[in-house]
């Protein structure tokens, strides 16, 4: 260690009093253990934590006991010394059980690896655990069993670590984007536009609940007959004839005006039965087709699946903006690498082209590095232990090396070159395909071995948005592929010439209609602009390197899976 350095670790372990925690009365544990001298220094201090026990164990026949307390401040646990004086202790010791004490932080005897232990002086909450059928146990469930127990599974240290990191991770987001003066805009999750024109949206409806309920209340209220509408047509006959009389006798003005109201409701109720003989059981149809006029927004509604296209009116008026919010997507993906419901950061920069673009994204990819590396350190190592012991290195290479750039016609020229050198892919590779996983990771894990920026896409393959370039073959797409992901981001600089995407939806054969008010971003005071989406929780797969994406989300959605 350095002379610089000891002195102001010795300064800070100096410093014996435990930082209070807000709006709780206890402390937290990482305030304790998450010191330079791992909270030797507080020895003496009277704390009160509150946690779960992770391990328990009775020791000295049964005279005391030792808990592993974990409270999620931090990956370590603090030791805690209860004296059977003091606690029923086989009340405490269960894995899971949930303990409020109040102790005297202690130097351990010597030989012991904690720095500092917890002795207890009172306890003051227990909640206990049935061992029996307490679905957390404390051998190691494979990632893939915790999913059963998505409610639980947060109490295990590998998930708990993955919500740290994503949590300092959307942190990082929101401190690179606002440190570089972007504004960050709420972008809507129901929308009518399809973004991606790829048709793999989720339907947004109420059409299904009303049939759903039309249908019981046909069945215990059945629509009127043709008699019970022939009846009512009598009787408004009658009422009219009635009053026709009154008038003809010149009844008083009392008497006609009853009568008056007597033929109105027989009217009334004649039009509620008419209405009630229309309803047909089902979806509302017109000429055929499901009528979403009866729906509730008028029209089809579906999820996001990217909030780019709202957030461009924003980029196109404020400049710089960002939004970062859950997307949809009804693939039927059943990898690692894709959820139905994921997060996305996407920025859009007006007066930026795709250099600009694969700058911004670069910039933004090590920011988020740097940040695990320098706030994240004890997560990470856990990560390095368990997971992945390559995945420090790996955010030390990304933050500090230049990614690679290549366009698509160099990549796959690439990519044939290594088939004819003996390579074997099970997709095939030629001039116009969309990069499969096995390319993209070989691109960058065999070839570049770093982060690599692959643009100028073949226009045929990628989204009616974005800017056709000069060759009139290719568009100023660009994609960001990294080790262990394979795509990360995916972006481009936008079409902003107002006669050049309108063809461009036209060659694809989408609707104009559901398009014109971005047209209109063309048509009134167009920019050149550009923008990217960064899936957030390949990020996290990539600086954690966990194998499935389901494990990286609290709560995955998938296709057959939407728990709780
Ligand atoms: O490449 P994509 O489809 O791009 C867009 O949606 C653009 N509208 C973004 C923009 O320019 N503003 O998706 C962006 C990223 C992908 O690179 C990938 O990381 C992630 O979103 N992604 C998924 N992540 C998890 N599960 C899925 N099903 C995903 N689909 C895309
Ligand atoms: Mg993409």
């Amino acid at each position: 260690m350095s002379d610089e350095i000891t002195p102001l670790v010795d300064q800070l372990a100096a410093v014996s009093v435990v930082e209070k925690a807000q709006f709780s009365d206890r402390v937290l544990i990482r305030s304790i253990l998450g010191r330079p001298d791992g909270g030797a220094g507080l020895a003496g201090q009277k704390v009160r934590i509150g946690g779960w026990v992770k391990t328990g164990r009775e020791q000295g026949k049964g005279a005391f006991a030792f808990l592993e307390v974990n409270d999620g401040s931090c990956p370590a646990n603090l030791q805690v010394m209860v004296d059977s004086s003091v606690s029923d202790l086989p009340k405490l010791v269960a894995t899971g059980t949930c303990v409020t004490v109040d102790g005297c932080l202690k130097t351990p005897p010597e030989g012991t690896k904690q720095k500092i232990e917890l002795r207890v002086e009172k306890v003051i909450h227990v909640g206990t655990v049935d061992t029996a059928t307490y679905p957390i146990p404390k051998t190691k469930l494979t990632l893939e069993r915790l999913r059963e127990v998505l409610h639980l599974r947060s109490r295990t240290n590998t998930i708990s670590a993955v919500a740290r990191i994503r949590n300092a991770l959307a942190f990082a987001t929101h401190s690179f984007f606002q440190e570089h003066s972007f504004l960050y805009i709420h972008t809507p999750i129901i929308t009518t536009s399809d973004c991606e024109g790829a048709g793999e949206m989720f339907q947004v409806t109420t059409l299904i609940n009303d049939a759903e309920k039309l249908e019981k209340d046909l069945i215990k209220n059945p629509p009127p007959t043709e008699k019970d509408i022939e009846a009512a047509k009598l009787i408004v006959k009658e009422k009219g004839e009635a009053l026709a009389q009154l008038k003809a006798a010149k009844a008083s003005k009392e008497d006609i005006a009853a009568s008056v109201a007597e033929l109105k409701e027989a009217k009334e109720s004649l039009a509620r039965v008419e209405e009630r003989s229309r309803l047909e059981p089902g979806l509302p149809k017109k000429d055929g087709k499901i009528d979403y006029s009866k729906d509730f927004f008028g029209r089809q509604a579906f999820l996001t699946v990217s909030g780019q296209l709202q957030v461009e009116t924003y980029a196109c008026a404020l400049s710089n903006v960002y939004t970062f919010g859950p997307t949809f997507r009804a693939e039927n993906s059943h990898t690692s690498r894709h959820l139905a419901e994921f997060w996305m950061v996407e920025p859009e920069i007006a007066f930026a082209d795709l250099q600009d673009d694969m700058n911004c994204a670069e910039a933004y990819v090590k920011y988020m590095c740097n940040w695990l590396l320098e706030k994240c350190n004890d997560d990470m190592e856990l990560m390095k232990k368990n997971y992945d012991k390559g995945c420090i290195d790996r955010l030390n290479l990304v933050a500090s090396t230049p990614f690679g750039r290549v366009t698509y016609t160099e990549a796959i020229e690439i990519l044939e070159k290594a088939v004819a050198e003996g390579k074997q892919f099970e997709n095939n590779v030629e001039w116009g395909i969309d990069l499969a996983s096995e390319h993209e990771r070989f691109l960058t894990e065999d070839v570049f071995k770093k982060p690599l920026i692959v643009y100028n896409y073949p226009k045929g393959i990628k989204a009616f948005y974005m800017r056709l370039n000069d060759d009139e073959k290719t568009v100023a797409a660009m994609d960001v592929l990294v080790p262990k992901v394979g795509e990360l981001i995916g972006g481009s600089q936008r079409e902003e010439r107002y006669d050049v995407i309108k063809q461009r939806i036209e060659d694809m054969g989408l609707p104009i209609e559901p398009y014109e008010w971005y047209l209109d971003l063309r048509r009134y005071g167009t920019v050149k602009h550009c923008g990217f989406g960064l899936g957030f929780e390949r990020m996290i797969l990539f600086a954690t390197g966990i194998d499935n994406i389901r494990d990286v989300i609290p709560f995955p959605r998938y296709p057959g899976k939407a728990d709780l």
